[in-house]
């Protein structure tokens, strides 16, 4: 019945005047849904990996520039033509610049939507899995040999990769059916508080073991000598990534701001608690990798190998790690909840469809998208294009190719066709007289953002 009522409010909200499409009903609720978007796998998976792989510290800091310099002036601006389109990124892109090709940054967006949720959800799925193995003991060793061969047969064993990524699929349709206030808003603000406490208790027992302090060097004091132009790029990759940035979510999210919302306050809000939470997941992770002689280097599998392999060591392990993975599916709830509401909005507001038709037809075009990335550790395992497994595929072609290009495209609008004024207008700056930040993040978005946009773009497409 509430599925019913929010689905035919929604269906008001997009399809009569821009000023009666949903909203989040507090700031709570505005940071809760933003935060939830940005808040992930990217922390508790890509992060931690990339940061392993990449040097620590020195990667850390390059990645800190990454998100002040490209990140958050791109998710402000993303930010503000959401709320001011009100409407779905491609109908909302056309009215605004009609007889223009704008609207190619929602088009975009939603086949990034598709190709990201398709990898997304196969490592949630991966993470469900592992919920199970950890609470049921079969995790219970300290081989790193064995655990390997877990994870192989894991992501190796096709009916299971199905399977569990329709799980997750059904989990997030599930909530996304209820709507923007009652499924997004209520879902994130009540995990968010879940997921800090879990990482601080998580955190708080790595950083009693013993030899931790050489985890934390690693995480916090910098050889720059490490930082090379594969870094550099890894950085802002992962800034993009992290923030939800150039695929239209934060544009949709946008869309439901309300208009008293400070758009740079709680974009900058937003930026500080996701890299507060990416922090406690090095924390957490890295202090008991090196305390148990482990490499960081271990990259994807740091996750589902390396970590088990520690907890295993550690008195109350077991639990530990069940409350690990949780953790990291419940901060991948909102991720996916905001990338999934990027076609269905879409959906809703070109076709004029009811919130449940679009959602059902999202999550049969995902089941078709996901399910190579599913087999791609089995059945397609060489099914290769370019070299690529499907899964590696569509991670690359977002990260490299779609989210950059997107953001690129923002910062062009923003910095070149939108103009000083109407950006300041967007941001709620009085007629006429544009705050010194608004000309600050202007000149970011016009010069800087694009530049370095530009760098990463060209060299993410040539292969290494
Ligand atoms: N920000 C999410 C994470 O860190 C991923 C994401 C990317 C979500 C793009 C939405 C859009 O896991």
């Amino acid at each position: 019945m509430t599925t019913r009522t929010s689905a035919s409010a929604d269906v008001r909200a997009s399809t009569t005047a821009p000023e009666s499409r949903a909203t989040f009903t507090s700031h709570l609720g505005v940071i809760a849904a933003t935060l939830g978007s940005a808040i992930g796998l990217g922390n508790i998976w890509k992060f931690p990996s990339l940061t392993g792989t990449n040097g620590g510290a020195a990667f850390l800091i390059t990645y800190l520039f990454a998100t002040l310099l490209v990140g958050l002036p791109v998710m402000i601006a993303e930010i503000s033509i959401g709320r001011t389109i009100r409407a779905d990124p491609i109908t909302g892109l056309r009215r605004l610049a009609p007889r223009q090709v704008w609207w190619v940054i929602g088009a975009m967006g939603i086949v990034s939507s598709f190709l990201i949720m398709a990898f997304y959800t196969e490592v949630v799925g991966w993470v469900l899995a592992f919920i199970v193995a950890a609470a049921t003991g079969q995790l219970q060793t300290t081989s790193p040999e064995t655990l390997g061969a877990h994870f192989a047969q894991q992501i190796g064993d096709p009916a299971q990769s199905i399977l569990w990524q329709w799980v997750v699929l059904a989990i997030v349709s599930g909530i996304i059916a209820f709507g923007v206030t009652k499924g997004i808003e209520a879902t994130t603000k009540r995990l968010l508080p879940i997921l800090f406490g879990l990482l601080v208790l998580i955190g708080i027992r790595s950083l009693m073991l013993p030899g931790a302090g050489q985890g934390l060097a690693f995480l916090f004091v910098p050889d720059f000598s490490k930082v090379t132009p594969a870094v550099i790029l890894a950085a802002l990759g992962l800034a993009f990534f992290k923030l939800s940035l150039g695929m239209g979510a934060m544009m949709t999210y946008g869309s439901y701001f309300r208009n008293d919302q400070n758009i740079p306050g709680t974009a900058t809000r937003v930026m500080l608690a996701d890299l507060l939470v990416s922090l406690l997941a090095g924390v957490a992770i890295f202090p008991a990798v090196f305390s148990f002689g482990f490499e960081p280097q271990a990259g994807p599998a740091l996750l589902f190998i390396t970590l088990p392999a520690v907890f295993a060591a550690i008195p109350f392990g077991q639990v530990l790690l069940v409350l690990f993975f949780v953790l990291a599916a419940i901060a991948a709830v909102g991720a996916m909840l905001s990338m999934i509401e990027v076609p269905i909005t879409s959906l809703m507001g070109m076709l004029g469809w009811d919130r449940r038709r679009a959602t059902v037809a999202t999550l049969v075009g995902l089941v078709l998208f996901g399910a190579p990335a599913a087999l791609s550790n089995s059945v397609l395992a060489n099914a290769k294009l370019f070299g690529k497994t499907p899964f590696d595929l569509y991670d690359f072609l977002t990260s490299n190719l779609l989210l950059p290009l997107g953001g690129l495209l923002i910062c062009v609008f923003v910095g070149w066709f939108w103009g000083l004024d109407q950006f300041a207008a967007a941001l709620g700056n009085p007629p006429g007289q544009p705050s010194a930040l608004t000309k600050a993040l202007f000149v970011l978005l016009r010069f800087v953002s694009p530049i370095l946009l530009v760098i990463v773009l060209i060299n993410g497409l040539i292969p290494a």
